[in-house]
């Protein structure tokens, strides 16, 4: 890894993901987690301030240099949260362990989402639910088309994120049903805000 995705980027991350917009998304989703959650993609930790006190978190990212800064807000909250350093495509945990998965702004950087969404499908308890905020590929064909040619450039700069994947149809693709989920621009660039939040249930 070399110096701008080890020690730049890291801090860009955890600055970016602070605008108001997503944290005002946060303050309305994250709460309503229940029981013992796995947040896929827990980065630097910037969910957890939003979680219900009653709630067991485990936060699965290999970013250790993400993850710093999530022990930090943790240490803060006195959260007591669990820490795995690996991909979401291969969990080392045991099938049906979780009431709720969360995942934010994450499908579109996981280098395979599907594998990662089949994870969370499995470590979900029967009922369980799937609490997701995650941006794509805007339904502007103009827009869209920019960021298939951006894309590239993108990924390698913002640490693998993809600018046009389609996080409703990956999830229902992996035998999730949608509930009610809100689509649309949130402030910023058009290219990097479409964004798709809601709750699915297993199939
Ligand atoms: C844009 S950040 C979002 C972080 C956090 N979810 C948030 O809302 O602030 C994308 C995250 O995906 C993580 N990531 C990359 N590859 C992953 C994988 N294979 N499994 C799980 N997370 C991954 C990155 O380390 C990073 O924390």
């Amino acid at each position: 890894m070399g110096f701008y995705d080890k020690y730049l980027l890291p801090k860009l991350l955890n600055l970016a993901m602070k605008a108001p917009e997503m944290t005002r998304l946060r303050r309305q989703l994250v709460p309503l987690a229940t029981g013992r959650v796995l947040e896929i993609g827990v980065g630097s930790g910037l969910n957890l301030p939003f979680y219900d006190p009653s709630v067991q978190v485990t936060g699965v990212d290999p970013s250790l240099e993400l993850q710093a800064y999530a022990r930090e807000i943790a240490r803060d909250e006195k959260l007591d949260v669990e820490f795995l350093a690996v991909g979401a495509e291969a969990i080392p945990l045991e099938d049906k362990t979780f009431d709720t998965a969360v995942i934010t702004w994450t499908l579109c950087t996981i280098p395979d989402p599907d594998a990662a969404l089949r994870e969370v499908r499995r470590l979900l308890k029967p009922g369980g639910k799937l609490i997701f905020i995650e941006h794509g590929e805007s339904p502007e064909a103009n827009i869209a088309t920019w960021q298939r040619r951006i894309n590239p450039t993108w990924n390698k700069l913002a640490g693998g994120c993809h600018l046009n994947r389609r996080p409703d149809t990956m999830i229902l693709a992996n035998a999730f049903q949608l509930g009610d989920m809100t689509e649309g621009y949130i402030p910023g660039p058009k290219i990097a805000t479409y964004s798709y939040r809601g709750i699915a249930t297993i199939a």
